[in-house]
């Protein structure tokens, strides 16, 4: 990406404003549709950034993550309550089995951010962390067959350093995963772009006890 996009979308309301412009709030809302959660469900959102589809959950219990301090701080003031918190930590092995099992894990632009080692570790803890009939739901930007020159160029000069083929982070998911499932979702933003999105469910492995 463009380097002074780049630090502009190191700003908050910018970051947030450039979401709703381009449509990306759109994506967010599909993956919360398709979770279909209920009052009372746990949610763990990792990469949560600001946050700004928060308020299209229900009353959910909810603990998001990112590694900014400025989203952190941004979405804590927003949306913290005794229900929602918001911790710039990297969610990981020692969050199992403190907070409570989740009934879904959000992975909303997070994947293509991230190293297939990283991916792989994600995936892995993010299944563990699951209670039974969780789901894990992730959206990121995509190369996709027979993308036209724009989304093509969108997806080029994507932020996230690790844009990839859908079987890519399929195959990532399939590690962790005995259920997984995605499409591309090319008509939900205002510009022409391609994104994978991937449910997941029957996490492969059990946490240690
Ligand atoms: C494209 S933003 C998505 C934010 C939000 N989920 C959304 O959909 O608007 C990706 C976020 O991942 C965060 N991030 C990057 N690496 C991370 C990691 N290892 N753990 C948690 N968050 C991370 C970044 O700080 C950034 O806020």
């Amino acid at each position: 990406m463009l380097a002074p996009l780049k630090s502009l979308l190191s700003n908050v309301s910018m970051y947030v404003a450039l979401q709703k412009a381009v449509g990306a709030d759109r994506l967010r809302y599909r993956c919360l549709d398709e979770l279909a959660l209920r009052d009372g469900d746990t949610v763990i959102d990792v990469g949560c950034g600001p946050a700004y589809y928060f308020d299209r959950l229900p009353k959910v219990t909810y603990f998001g993550f990112d590694t900014s301090e400025r989203y952190i701080a941004h979405a804590k003031a927003r949306y913290g309550s005794e229900r929602a918190s918001f911790s710039t930590e990297i969610f990981g092995e020692q969050h199992l089995g403190v907070l409570p099992p989740a009934n879904a894990v959000l992975l909303l632009g997070l994947l293509h951010h991230l190293s297939d080692e990283d991916s792989r570790h994600l995936l892995r803890v993010a299944s563990q962390a699951l209670a039974p009939g969780g789901r894990v739901i992730s959206v990121d930007t995509c190369f996709a067959p027979g993308q036209n020159r724009i989304s093509r160029w969108m997806s080029d000069n994507d932020r996230g350093e690790f844009v990839r083929e859908p079987a890519a982070f399929e195959a990532l998911a399939r590690e962790s995963f005995a259920d997984v499932s995605g499409e591309v979702v090319d008509t939900a933003t205002r510009v022409p772009s391609a994104h994978w999105m991937m449910r997941m469910t029957s996490p492969v492995h059990v946490a240690a006890a």
